[in-house]
């Protein structure tokens, strides 16, 4: 299980006294908030300690970051174990042609499984991508937008949908159909008829999962503009439950919270879509490039390809996606229920119906020095903690 911190600006990567064979981190030295942090933790589609597949725990280690996340401990030894010699081949699947048979059949491979997980139709590309989820924020207004002047519509949950409503202020007309921030201080979403929604807009773009603020929709609005299209950053919840993609005209996410390291980005998105890009769109953000090609136009990310596909496939092994909801929803639970129970202790700011089954922020009721303790009382326990700026993840 890994787990994330939504800290303003930094995180928390705790982990247990290693055994030895695991090459895990140590924390040489503790550094603390500077100011009182929101902390959260983010429960991920990689799998309990049982089988298929062992989690992190497992190696002793409790990620707390919210960015890359862990892996499957089956996933990392399947890749120990081919990376010098790939299936024979002599060479590691890093060292070889992107256009070659192998990694063809990898990526054949990732992708098949992907589909199959989430019954994506072949009405829509499956595209494999670089430069990660913020590209995407561009991408998106370029391809389904005609032009800059071009109304799209955003539901702002928190500072990732904020982020990619400011991008796409770049080419589109985009304007707020709703914004939790003042509200709630994005601790809640809407009822969906209360989305103020541009019929002349070309897409409403939500953020499935917001990673810091722990906001997660349950359902999803109907998309009321001229195209009926509704744009996904799944970044933090992708392939961590069953979701109807037929519901969207665009999916995407960084593969690096839930299906694989960073480095790739996966789009799925609906074939009529495609081919309709702004003149402007660079080559390597038209999704027609990619679709055309098969995500091989350039070379594409293939170490992070091919475990993206054994995630892919440890996800089937586990019983697919409805199996891994569950676990998400067990291990979510154990959070909740402890802030829940601590009598105003720990407090989750979330309303309780959008709560993240990802990450599960939670402040310390007195604050700063109280936080300071409870690292200080983890470590006492046996429990390292790290604290490492991230940025505003
Ligand atoms: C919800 C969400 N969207 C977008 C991003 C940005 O992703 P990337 O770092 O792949 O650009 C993140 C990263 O944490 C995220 O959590």
């Amino acid at each position: 299980m890994a787990t994330a911190a939504a800290a303003a600006t930094n995180s928390f990567l705790v982990y247990r006294p290693s055994p030895a064979w695991a090459n895990v981190a140590t924390a040489s030295s503790i550094r603390l908030p500077a100011c009182a942090a929101r902390i959260s933790c983010t429960a991920v589609a990689t799998p309990v300690p049982s089988s298929p597949a062992a989690g992190a725990a497992e190696r002793g280690v409790y990620n707390f970051a919210a960015g890359p996340a862990t892996l499957p401990l089956s996933v990392l030894q399947k890749a120990q174990a081919e990376l010098v010699d790939y299936r024979g081949s002599g060479m590691s699947i890093m060292e070889m042609s992107h256009r070659g048979k192998e990694f063809d059949a990898a990526i054949k491979k990732a992708e098949a499984d992907l589909r199959a997980l989430l019954a994506v139709s072949d009405t829509y590309e499956v595209l494999f991508l670089l430069g990660g989820a913020t590209t995407q924020f561009a991408a998106v207004p370029l391809n389904l937008c005609a032009s800059p002047s071009d109304p799209a519509d955003f539901l702002v949950s928190g500072s990732w949908s904020d982020k990619a409503f400011k991008e796409a202020k770049k080419f589109s007309a985009a304007s707020v159909a709703w914004s939790g921030k003042e509200e709630g201080k994005y601790t809640s979403l809407p009822p969906f008829d209360a989305i103020k929604q541009n019929p002349e807009a070309s897409f409403l773009h939500i953020c499935s999962n917001e990673t810091i603020h722990g906001v997660e929709f349950k359902g999803y609005p109907e998309p009321k503009n001229k195209s009926g299209i509704l744009a996904a950053d799944m970044s933090s919840n992708f392939y961590s439950k069953p979701v109807d993609v037929s519901r969207f005209g665009v999916i995407y996410a960084g593969a690096q919270k839930n299906v694989g390291p960073s480095g790739v980005t996966i789009a799925i998105v609906r074939k009529d879509l495609i081919g309709n890009a702004q003149p402007i769109t660079p080559v390597m953000l038209d999704f027609k490039t990619h679709a055309d090609n098969a995500s091989l136009y350039n070379t594409p990310p293939c170490f992070a390809i091919y475990i993206c596909g054994l995630v892919f496939e440890n996800l089937l092994a586990q019983g697919g996606l409805a199996e891994v909801e569950r676990k998400n929803a067990h291990k979510a639970g154990i959070l909740y229920d402890t802030i829940d129970a601590s009598g105003g202790y720990y407090i989750c700011p979330v309303e309780t119906s959008v709560r993240s089954l990802m990450n599960v922020p939670f402040t310390l009721a007195n604050g700063g020095d109280f936080e300071k303790q409870f690292i200080a009382e983890a470590a006492k326990e046996g429990v390292g903690v790290k604290v490492t700026p991230t940025g505003s993840r």
